[in-house]
């Protein structure tokens, strides 16, 4: 058992949790309780009172937080201490957003020095692109930008550039890659011009397999297209902390935008990463976004835990986890421009907790990070809301919505917002079999019949749900959202004492991929692995089932 299972507010919190009245006689018990359960900060406004808590369970979750040392852990990351223990790493994705006159000292350099260095080398970049400046090799000017990269140099890009598409620059167009399979590239590839195309290669690591493949056919393309070796420096950027292979892949040195060991992937939009981004709405609002997240940095790092924001969220989302049997957490954007978002926040929350072991290397003997999925609403209401009102699983969810539309046409809005309200309050109040029987009232059904309906119609409801709004959907609002969700991860791996920021668990099917990627290029069928592996490879290599 661990620590932290057998500790006192463990089980206060265990036996409180199977005490509580259903959310529907909370609201009815207090008139006050949505003044009482909301907060705002950075531009965000949360309602939290359609969770199942009182105030002692918010103490007891308070209390929960305390004795495991969130207030210390928090100031540990912001200081720079080495809290990524097993990669000896320290965490500063906050000191990409710091102010410039602040100093963060890490290994005796002041890191905030590089960070506005590398925004100033992208700055220049952007506007000698933007302004027509930066020539392909017959002398036109880039029109279209294509971004390669995987994981959090994929998602990062595209979904923030997706998300304020309103304030993209006009004569530019942006295309991602991530996937090896060679559709992703080939799609995007084909409608473009070599002489006019500028490609974003973007690898922590430098050593991705899918974005260095891509990144190889990607020059491939450019050469068959009529460019030659020499015309790759105009037509090719990199974004990486490996710089000496990327000058070895032949990227030109003054081209490569340098990220830092101290940023993990999921965490590094906010880095030269989010490179596309700034090209795409220029620096003045990727600074914006900047600002957002700091002021949410602030926040997270001065605030109280009774108003903290992201302490407030994932303390929920550690509460259902942990003693309802939460597997999975569902987020559900009611904007268009933040589809995306659901798929961010599940390498940000999955990748960072879903681990197994303690710091210390104790196997946990509790849930860790959920499941998290999602989509845009209102399409969900006509896909998967059916089992979050009625299936057997319990899956908190979060609505997120901007007050004003950038596209305002007629109701739509309105409309929207109705949806977006009336979900969370169908998952809070259901519907009880009394309910249903009387909505059935003047059907021709027999008795017996109204009653058997009315059990399939009956739901429990005291299903959880935070509402996240936003005046709108700005680079700013945009900033503070995503580090909200960072913070929120943070809260619950620094609760569970484990560690957040490595991901071991990638490694090995890369390293078992790449074995099997020799064998199906092999001279002989595979016979020395497992019966289904040799199997499959050899329906491969015979290219034919
Ligand atoms: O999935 C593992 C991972 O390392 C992610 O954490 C990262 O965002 C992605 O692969 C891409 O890594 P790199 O930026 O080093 O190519």
């Amino acid at each position: 058992m661990t620590e932290l299972t057998q500790s006192r507010i463990w089980n206060e919190l265990k036996s409180h949790s199977e005490s509580l009245p259903h959310m529907r006689t909370l609201f009815a018990a207090d008139k006050q309780r949505f003044d009482k359960m909301s907060t705002q900060a950075c531009g965000l406004f949360l309602d939290y009172s359609k969770n199942r808590a009182t105030e002692e369970t918010l103490s007891l979750l308070f209390k929960l937080a305390e004795e495991t040392g969130l207030e210390s852990k928090i100031k540990a990351m912001f200081a720079g201490d080495i809290i990524n223990t097993t990669e000896q790493r320290a965490v500063l994705h906050t000191a990409l957003r710091a102010k410039p006159d602040q100093k963060i000292m890490l290994d005796g350099e002041d890191i905030v020095q590089e960070v506005q260095q590398t925004q100033q080398q992208m700055e220049t970049f952007i506007e000698s692109v933007t302004s027509g400046e930066w020539k392909g090799y017959t002398g036109k000017p880039i029109s279209n930008i294509v971004s390669i990269g995987i994981g959090g140099s994929f998602l990062g890009p595209k979904i923030a550039s997706q998300a304020l598409r309103p304030y993209w620059n006009k004569e530019i167009n942006c295309h991602f890659v991530g996937n090896v399979d060679a559709t992703s590239i080939t799609e995007k590839l084909k409608h473009l011009n070599a002489e006019s195309t500028l490609f974003i290669m973007s690898s922590k690591s430098f050593g991705t397999q899918e974005t260095l493949t891509n990144t190889l056919s990607a020059k491939d393309w450019f050469i068959n297209q009529g460019g030659a070796q020499a015309d790759i420096a105009s037509h090719f950027v990199a974004v990486t902390s490996n710089v000496a292979k990327a000058t070895e892949f032949g990227i030109d040195a003054k081209n490569i935008f340098p990220m830092w060991d101290w940023v993990g992937g999921r965490y590094s939009l906010w880095s030269a990463i989010g490179l596309p981004i700034a090209l795409m709405i220029g620096m003045d609002n990727f600074r914006e976004m900047l600002n957002g997240a700091h002021e949410m940095d602030q926040h997270f790092a001065n605030t109280p835990l009774s108003e903290n924001m992201p302490v407030l969220m994932g303390l929920f989302s550690l509460l259902y986890g942990n003693f309802y049997q939460a597997q999975s957490h569902v987020v559900l954007t009611y904007d268009h421009y933040l589809r995306g978002l659901p798929a961010y926040f599940q390498q940000l929350d999955m990748e960072s907790n879903g681990k197994s072991v303690t710091l210390a290397g104790e196997q946990v003997d509790f849930s860790t990070g959920p499941v998290i999925w999602g989509g845009e609403g209102t399409n969900g209401q006509h896909a998967y809301h059916q089992l979050l009102h009625q299936g057997t699983a319990l899956i908190p969810a979060d609505f997120i919505m901007p007050l004003k539309s950038h596209n305002p046409l007629g109701e739509h809005h309105a409309q929207l917002a109705s949806n977006c309200f009336g979900q969370t309050q169908a998952l809070m109040q259901g519907r009880s079999f009394e309910e249903a029987i009387a909505e059935l009232e003047g059907s021709s059904l027999s008795q017996s019949e109204k009653e058997l309906i009315a059990k399939h119609k009956e739901m429990a409801g005291n299903k959880p749900s935070n509402t996240i709004l936003m005046d709108k959907l700005t680079p700013a609002t945009l900033g503070s959202l995503i580090a909200l969700y960072e913070h929120r991860t943070f809260v619950q791996g620094a609760i569970w004492d484990i560690n957040s920021f490595d991901q071991w668990g990638v490694e090995l099917g890369k390293n078992l991929g790449n074995d099997v990627l020799s064998r199906l290029n092999a001279d002989k069928d595979a016979t020395e692995l497992d019966s289904s592996s040799n199997g499959l490879i050899n329906l491969f290599r015979q290219q034919s089932i």
